[in-house]
């Protein structure tokens, strides 16, 4: 990270930091599904830690579930400090959804995810839930009634 991504503080800006986080999850959505995937949603953003300039920043993205067109990819970015002194910091976690899209742009079918590990299989469950909730919330808000407060 240099100068030119800092905020007021002079720490890096989290805009910066949802770019790259928006970019691998679109790198890792467009190989599972084998050609252009689209973010349709970025929930779940949590910055812990903040990153300096000098840090180096590592950005590391996997499949946690996938359905018919759209993957959630969960997402975790590190920081080395410039001067090694501590081990590499956890700076922020998130979770996006993805979906592939065809040449007119509309949704098209995906592999499946098969989880392999105990750890996958957990991973998957979560996933699971947070798209429940993410759609509960969708058909809730585009309610009428209960959209208007
Ligand atoms: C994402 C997009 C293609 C979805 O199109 P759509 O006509 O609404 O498609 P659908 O309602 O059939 O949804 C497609 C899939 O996405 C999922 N989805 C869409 N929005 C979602 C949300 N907010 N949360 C969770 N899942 C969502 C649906 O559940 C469905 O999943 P499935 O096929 O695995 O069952 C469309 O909304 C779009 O083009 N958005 C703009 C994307 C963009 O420009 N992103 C920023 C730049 S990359």
């Amino acid at each position: 990270m240099d100068q030119h991504h800092t905020n007021l503080m002079g720490t890096v800006h989290g805009g910066r930091i949802l770019n790259l986080i928006d970019s691998v999850a679109g790198v890792v959505a467009a190989r599972h599904s084998d050609g252009p995937a689209v973010t349709a949603a970025m929930d779940e953003t949590a910055f812990l830690q903040a990153v300096r300039v000098g840090d180096v920043v590592h950005v590391h993205a996997r499949i946690t579930w996938a359905g018919r067109s759209s993957m959630e990819v969960a997402v975790r970015v590190t920081a080395d400090r410039w001067d090694r002194a501590v081990p590499p910091t956890l700076v922020a976690t998130s979770h996006l959804v993805m979906v592939a899209i065809d040449e007119q742009g509309k949704p098209r079918p995906i592999a499946a995810l098969l989880p392999e590990t105990d750890e996958d299989h957990k991973a998957f469950r979560r996933a699971q839930i947070r798209r429940e909730h993410r759609l509960a919330l969708r058909n809730a808000l585009a309610d009428p009634d209960e959209a208007a407060a």
